[in-house]
C-alpha cells in the first residue's frame, strides 16, 4: 500500500490496496487504521467494491448505525443512501461545515463514503483538521474556552424545515446532548476544537467571572462561538476532494469537519456512507 499525501495539514490517497482485501485481512486494516489516524482522511480511487465488502471494511473500525432523516440501503443496515437527483427539493441540508452527529450524546467515530454516481464537475468533499485549528487559536481564546461546554442539535438543523410536531417529536428522540467545546482525541489524546453547524449554544458561558452587571467580558458568547466555527473554513486547515464513480473517502470524524461543496446543477449525486460508532467526547 502507498500513501501520498494530497495536502499539508490534513489527507492523504492510498493506492495499491482494495478495501474488499482490507475488510478480511486484520493486518492491512492495521496499516489502514495508522495512516487514517495519522492523516484523518484517506481517499481511495477504482474500488468497485460489493456493499458488502463496504460494510464489513468499515465494521471493523466498530459497530455502525443508521440516520433517523437519511435512508439506509435495506439490504445493508448502516449503509445510508445520500441520494441526490434532479427531483431532490433546492433546500439541501448538508451545505454547511459539520462533524457528523454531533447532535447524538455519542457522536461517530468515523465514516466510509462511497462514490456511486457524481456531476462530471463539483460536488467535491472538503475536510478541515480542526486539531491544527485548535492549536492555531490564539492562547487567550484557548484559556477562555478550556472548560466551555456546547449543546448541539438536530432539531435546528436537520429538524428546522420540519412541521412543528414532527420536529417535537424528532427532538424527543434525540434530546439536545452538550459536548465539550475542545475535545480530547480518544486515540490520539490531541485537543480538538469541537463546535460545528450543529452547535447551538454555549451551556455554561455566563459566570460571575466572565459576566458584568449585564455585560460580557469580550467577547461575547454568540460572537465567541461563531468566531470558533468559523475556522473550519480556513484554507490552510483543508483539502478538497474531486469524486469519481467508485471513489472512497475514509475520515475520522472527530478530529475533523467536512463540507460538501453544493455547486453543481440538478443532477444525480449518489453516495453511500457507512457511519460508526464512537465513544462519548471528553
Ligand atoms: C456527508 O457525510 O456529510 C456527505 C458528504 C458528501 O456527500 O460528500
Amino acid at each position: 500500500m502507498q500513501v501520498e499525501q494530497l495536502a499539508c495539514s490534513i489527507g492523504a490517497e492510498l493506492t495499491g490496496v482494495s478495501l474488499s482485501d482490507a475488510a478480511h485481512d486484520d493486518a492491512l486494516f492495521a496499516e489502514i487504521r495508522k495512516a487514517l489516524l495519522k492523516h484523518r482522511v484517506l481517499f481511495l480511487r477504482n474500488q468497485d467494491i460489493p456493499r458488502a465488502d463496504h460494510v464489513a471494511f468499515a465494521r471493523k473500525f466498530g459497530d455502525l448505525e443508521d440516520h433517523p432523516v437519511v435512508g439506509s440501503d435495506p439490504e445493508n443496515p448502516g449503509l445510508l443512501q445520500i441520494y441526490r437527483s434532479a427531483e431532490s427539493p433546492p433546500e439541501r441540508y448538508e451545505n454547511s461545515w459539520h462533524s457528523d452527529t454531533t447532535w447524538r450524546e455519542v457522536p461517530q467515530f468515523g465514516a466510509v463514503l462511497r462514490c456511486v454516481e457524481c456531476p462530471t464537475v463539483g460536488g467535491d468533499t472538503m475536510w478541515a483538521n480542526m486539531v491544527l485549528a485548535y492549536e492555531r487559536l490564539p492562547q487567550s481564546v484557548k484559556e477562555q474556552i478550556a472548560d466551555l461546554r456546547a449543546r448541539h442539535s438536530i432539531e435546528c438543523t436537520f429538524g428546522a424545515a420540519m412541521p412543528t410536531d414532527k420536529r417535537h417529536a424528532l427532538k424527543e428522540r434525540f434530546p439536545d446532548p452538550e459536548h465539550p467545546v475542545v475535545r480530547t482525541h480518544a486515540d490520539t489524546g490531541e485537543k480538538i476544537l469541537y463546535v460545528n453547524g450543529f452547535t447551538t449554544h454555549f451551556t455554561n458561558f455566563h459566570t460571575a467571572s466572565r459576566v458584568r452587571v449585564g455585560q460580557d467580558h469580550s467577547p461575547g458568547s454568540g460572537d465567541l462561538l461563531r468566531y470558533l466555527i468559523s475556522q473550519a473554513q480556513i484554507p490552510e486547515y483543508q483539502v478538497r476532494w474531486r469524486w469519481k464513480p467508485n471513489s472512497i473517502a475514509i475520515w475520522d470524524n472527530s478530529s475533523t469537519q467536512h463540507y460538501a461543496v453544493m455547486d453543481y446543477p440538478a443532477c444525480n449525486r449518489k453516495m453511500e456512507r457507512a457511519g460508526i460508532i464512537g465513544t462519548r467526547p471528553f
